[in-house]
Order: C-alpha cells, then sequence, then structure tokens
C-alpha cells in the first residue's frame, strides 16, 4: 500500500488488544543489507523485506547507482553488476539517514566514494566523525567540501580501528569496508547490536571472512570478491518490543510470533518488574496484563542494555504506573521530543535536562490532536493513543511510516479502534 505524507490516524481509546502477531523483518537489519548487496558480485536475494517508506528511499537510491532492482512478492532481488556511478544522490541522502551506510560498501567497490552530509535528524546531530576517524586509521584520504565529504581508499590497508562509541552505523561501515582489503582488519569496540551481527552473517554468506560479531571484537579477513547469496534477514525487536507495550498498556493478551526474545531481554526484564505476564517458547512470546503497573527506572544504552529506539514507546506506559519513574537517554542528545505532544495528552512528565525524564504516575490520557516528532517518538503517541479517553489524530505519520510496515494494520488486527486517515498532497 503507498504512504502519503500527509497521512494521518486516528484512534479511540480503551480497547484492549488480543490476538496473535507476526512480526515484520527488521528495518535495521534490512537497510545495511541493501546497501552492502552492491559490493557482490552476483545477484542478491533478500527475504520477507518490510514494506516501508526507508526501503523504498533506499531502493531509490541503490537504482541511482545503477542496481537493478526487482520485487518478487515480499522478497527483493539486487543486481548490482551495471552499477555505473559512485554518487549517492544529494536529494536522497538528504532524505535518510541510513544512505551512510552506503559509504563502506561504495569505497570498498570503487575505492572512492562522495557523501553529502546525511544531516542530522529530529532525534539528533548524527554526526559521521567516529566514522571518518576509523577509515582514515585504514589509511582513507577524507576530504571535507560544502556539500559533504570526498573518500579516497586507493593506499588504503587493514589495520586496527578502536571506536570511542560503539557506533551501529561506523561499525557498519568499517566492516563493509574492510571486507576486500588484503590482510587482517580488527575493530575494538564495536557495536554489537543484533542488527550488526546480521549483516556480518549476511556478507559471510557471501563469501567474506567476518570472526567476531556481537563480541567487543570484530576482525575481518580481507576477500578478493563476493558473491551473490539469498539471505533472510532477522525480525524487528523495536517493533516486538512495541507490540508487547501497546498490549501491556490496554491490559490485553497477545502473542507475538518471531518477537526476539532473546534480543528484547532488557525490556522484557523491565515489563515483568512492572507487573506484565510474559511467556515465552521458542521465539513466541506471549504478553499480557491484569493487575495495575509498578513504576520502573530506565536507562538507555549501547546493546546490551534498554534500547534508545523503545525509551519514547515507554513514556506512555510509566504514566500509567502508580508512583513516577525515571528516564535518563545516554544514546542520542534529543530523544525526548515527543514529551511536548504527550503532556498535551495529559501526561505529566518533567525534564530536568535534555538526557533525564521524570515521568509521574496515576496520569489519566485524554485523546488530543498530536504531531509525530520522529520515527519512535511517533510511534510513542500511537501508544497512548491507545488507552486515551477519547479520540486521539496523530499527524505527520510519515516518520512512522519509515520503519512500521502499516502501523495500523498491525494494531487493527489485535482490536485496537484505529484508521488510516489518506490525506492527498496538499
Ligand atoms: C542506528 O543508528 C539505528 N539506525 C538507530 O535506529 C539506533 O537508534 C542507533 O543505531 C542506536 O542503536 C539504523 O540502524 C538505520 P549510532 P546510527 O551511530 O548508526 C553518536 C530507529 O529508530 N555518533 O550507533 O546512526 C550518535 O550521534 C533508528 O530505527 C557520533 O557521535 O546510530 C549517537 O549519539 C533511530 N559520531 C550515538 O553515537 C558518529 O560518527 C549512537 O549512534 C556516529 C555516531
Amino acid at each position: 500500500m503507498n504512504y502519503n505524507f500527509f497521512d494521518k490516524l486516528e484512534i479511540v481509546g480503551g480497547n484492549k488488544l488480543f490476538g496473535t502477531f507476526k512480526n515484520q523483518t527488521s528495518k535495521n537489519a534490512v537497510l545495511p543489507i541493501m546497501s552492502a548487496s552492491i559490493m557482490s558480485s552476483g545477484v542478491v536475494k533478500i527475504n520477507q523485506v518490510p514494506d516501508i517508506v526507508d526501503v523504498t528511499n533506499m531502493k531509490k537510491i541503490l537504482r541511482k547507482l545503477g542496481v537493478k532492482i526487482k520485487k518478487q512478492k515480499n522478497d527483493l532481488i539486487l543486481d548490482p553488476r551495471e552499477i555505473k556511478n559512485f554518487k549517492v544522490d544529494e536529494n536522497l541522502s538528504k532524505t535518510m539517514r541510513s544512505s551512510i551506510f552506503l559509504l563502506g560498501a561504495l569505497l570498498s567497490k570503487f575505492k572512492v566514494a562522495n557523501i553529502t552530509l546525511p544531516g542530522g535528524c529530529t532525534i539528533g546531530a548524527r554526526p559521521i566523525d567516529l566514522h571518518i576517524e576509523a577509515l582514515k586509521k585504514l589509511n582513507v584520504l577524507v576530504t571535507e567540501h560544502e556539500k559533504g565529504f570526498s573518500f579516497d581508499a586507493t593506499h588504503a590497508r587493514a589495520g586496527k580501528v578502536k571506536l570511542k562509541i560503539p557506533s551501529v552505523g561506523a561499525t557498519e561501515n568499517v566492516v563493509q569496508f574492510a571486507i576486500t582489503l588484503s590482510g587482517k582488519t580488527t575493530i575494538y569496540n564495536p557495536a554489537r547490536e543484533p542488527e550488526v551481527v546480521d549483516l556480518c552473517n549476511f556478507l559471510n554468506a557471501m563469501g567474506a571472512k567476518i570472526v567476531g560479531a556481537g563480541t567487543k571484537k570484530i576482525t575481518i579477513y580481507g576477500v578478493d570478491s563476493l558473491n551473490g547469496a539469498q539471505y533472510k534477514p532477522i525480525k524487528d525487536r523495536i517493533v516486538a518490543g512495541t507490540i508487547m507495550v501497546a498490549t501491556a498498556i490496554t491490559k490485553g493478551s497477545v502473542t507475538i510470533i518471531d518477537g526476539c526474545a532473546k534480543e528484547n531481554k532488557s525490556l522484557i526484564k523491565i515489563l515483568s518488574s512492572m507487573g506484565c505476564q510474559i511467556d515465552i517458547k521458542n521465539d513466541i512470546i506471549n504478553v499480557s496484563r491484569e493487575g495495575e503497573l509498578k513504576n520502573t527506572n530506565i536507562v538507555t544504552g549501547y546493546f546490551p542494555k534498554f534500547p534508545t529506539d523503545l525509551q519514547s514507546i515507554m513514556l506512555p506506559l510509566l504514566c500509567l504506573a502508580e508512583v513516577e519513574s525515571k528516564v535518563k537517554e545516554k544514546v542520542f542528545e534529543n530523544r525526548f521530543l515527543m514529551v511536548k505532544e504527550l503532556n498535551r495528552m495529559g501526561a505529566n512528565i518533567t525534564l530536568f535536562d535534555a538526557q533525564t525524564a521524570l515521568v509521574r504516575g496515576s496520569t489519566a490520557l485524554r485523546g488530543r490532536t498530536v504531531k509525530a516528532t520522529d520515527l519512535r517518538g511517533g510511534a510513542g503517541l500511537v501508544v497512548a493513543g491507545l488507552v486515551a479517553k477519547g479520540k486521539t489524530i496523530v499527524s505527520d505519520v510519515h516518520y512512522i511510516d519509515r520503519g512500521y510496515d502499516h502501523i495500523e494494520n498491525m494494531l487493527f488486527s489485535l482490536g485496537a479502534d484505529i484508521r488510516r486517515v489518506c490525506q492527498k498532497q496538499k
């Protein structure tokens, strides 16, 4: 189904969620895997790709580079053998932060790359200094110009890289770049997110030799080329987490298939401590809540700590806890954007600083017309609307459509009173 930029979501609160939810494939696994496919000397098939705006944008960027892309039901077939240029389309790269993941793949394939600054987004400046620092360590020449950066890897060589911050994007770029560097490249303090591990598994399926993904040291042994492959990326732990919180906030009972139980350990621990019943068997998660919600304190961090991407989604749930909870956001500098909108719905959240929020409990949420401020903040407002008294209208749903494959269908199928109001371009 097509998304329109001006769509809105209308939610009438009060329905409990019941039923079974089949999780979607992970946005943050699919995007780097799509970009890494350009390094292949053959055709790549990616299974069960979600219908989300970021995938649509990544397809546009790859097609502009000369990659042939076909859709076969929910699978994508990518043929990178006739890629002509290495310049990522400037306007498209501005629409999507994840285009920065192309840097490592382009450098690995062409030994040169031009990246327009992907630009920040609402949750933060999203700099790329760690990407640049790491590539320079591998003797890549980096030149800054007014629109972005040029990279020259003609004299690059394998070596050691230590990341100051375990950045997901920087790790994924260095891994992709190092694949065709002859010799051994080691990354210390890499990101350990499941999506990074999945990218490395995909690259190994294409013939790369990467060891240690998911640990504190990743080693890449250079190979001459990568073959085509068929690959089924992991499921989306943040979408599964969103459905768990939506079930908890409505006092429902939902079975989540491919719920990413292992990857969602920190969320499951928090929800259980708040009074939810959670049973897990073979990655099928049964979540329900009958009693009152206890408060908790959340500190976000790098995997396996509590994911920053679930912080906004937890805020409405914390509003319903008996007493106050404290939330510390330690990954992004501006990730409480949706608090203003949530407070307009009756929440009572105080921001002590950009990283610390105090969420007072026992607050009744009321339906309002609110604006999504970012992808996960928007999902948080939808979760709030499920339990707010009356009707909530969420505008700027295009943020949410970047990562959720029709969030309204997910929730409607579980009994929520929610519908998309399609607004044609004004
Ligand atoms: C990835 O973004 C995810 N996006 C984000 O998910 C996720 O929130 C984030 O990792 C953290 O887990 C994709 O995978 C497409 P980082 P990324 O580099 O790679 C700072 C979502 O909602 N930093 O790990 O951009 C940065 O500012 C999205 O699905 C530098 O300072 O995140 C941030 O504070 C949102 N310099 C921290 O590191 C750099 O060069 C972590 O960023 C790079 C990052």
